[in-house]
């Protein structure tokens, strides 16, 4: 075993979801190897809430679904508890930044997708299906087909699909992305105190600061590759407010300087992806 996968191999005892030292790359159009991702470090624990924030195209999705398993790391490694290597399909659960509901299901058919792909019974998934549809505003229109729905409602079938099955990883695309900002907060809500009490391992990425503060322990900032080598991650904020932390908290002073530290590291951040350096 190399120095770098027994350090690995470590690390993932203590994390319920490392990502250690991953690089990710691609062809562009040109033909040109591009890095999406560079060196990036994080980890997640049990019942920790760890948000992303960074530019446009730094890298975020192409991260996520590597950590999914979808695509796999041009270099380091992705550990689910404790198990580095390529089998973390089905691990995690998922919440693409495309909602990605199947258009022949209906609400309650694309809700309770990820539950019947667990092999729970179909009634039983059904019935948590309906239960939790309520909280997300969605009792409704279980019998509804994707199309018959505004953007923010195919949004909250997404995320509503994603939180259902109780698998130790969640990763969050922009899951709030396309909703009005009273939808917002009370989901918002509703998932720190969800998540709180199930132990999960949840990875946000976000665009909203606040968003970030209010719902993560801790917050990596992502630059997009440039030419000086810098690992993806540039900064590291951690958030030691008390929970719950409510509507009001984004006006007290603690939260006000977490806001400014972390909004001084994105102003940082470069924008744009470069070619590899070649090997
Ligand atoms: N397979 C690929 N082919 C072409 N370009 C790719 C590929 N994978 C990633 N990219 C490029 O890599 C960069 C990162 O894309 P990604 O979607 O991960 O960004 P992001 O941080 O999620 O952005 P946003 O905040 O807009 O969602 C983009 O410039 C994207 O075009
Ligand atoms: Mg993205």
């Amino acid at each position: 075993m190399s120095a770098g996968s027994s350090r690995s191999a470590q690390l993932a005892q203590l994390a319920r979801l490392l990502v250690d030292r991953v690089s990710i790359g691609y062809t562009s159009a040109r033909g040109e190897q591009v890095l999406a991702v560079r060196d990036l470090s994080i980890e997640v624990d049990a019942g920790e809430f760890v948000a992303i924030v960074g530019p446009s195209g730094c890298g975020k999705s192409t991260l996520l679904n590597a950590i999914a398993g979808l695509t796999e790391p041009s270099s380091g490694a992705i550990s689910i508890d404790g198990n580095p290597g390529a089998a973390r399909l089905g691990k995690v659960a998922y919440m693409q930044q495309r909602d990605l509901l199947l258009p022949w299901r209906t609400v309650l058919g694309n809700a309770r997708l990820g539950l019947e792909l667990a092999g729970t019974d179909r009634h039983i998934a059904d019935a948590a299906a309906s239960e939790r549809a309520e909280r997300f505003g969605l009792g409704g229109a279980l019998g509804s087909f994707p199309w018959q729905l505004s953007g923010g409602m195919r949004q909250r079938v997404a995320l509503l699909r994603a939180t259902l099955p109780d698998s130790g990883v969640l990763l969050l695309d922009e899951p709030f992305g396309a909703l009005d900002a009273i939808t917002r907060r009370d989901l918002q809500q509703w998932l720190a105190g969800v998540l709180e009490r199930a132990g999960r391992a949840v990875l946000l990425v976000t665009h909203d600061v606040e968003e970030a503060l209010l719902l993560a322990d801790r917050v990596y900032v992502m630059s997009t590759p440039s030419g000086d080598n810098k690992p993806s991650i540039t900064a590291r904020v951690d958030v030691p407010l008390p929970r719950p932390r409510r509507e009001e908290t984004v006006t007290t002073p603690e939260f006000v300087a977490l806001k400014a530290e972390l909004m001084s590291a994105l102003s940082a951040t470069a924008p744009g992806p470069v070619p590899a350096e070649a090997p």
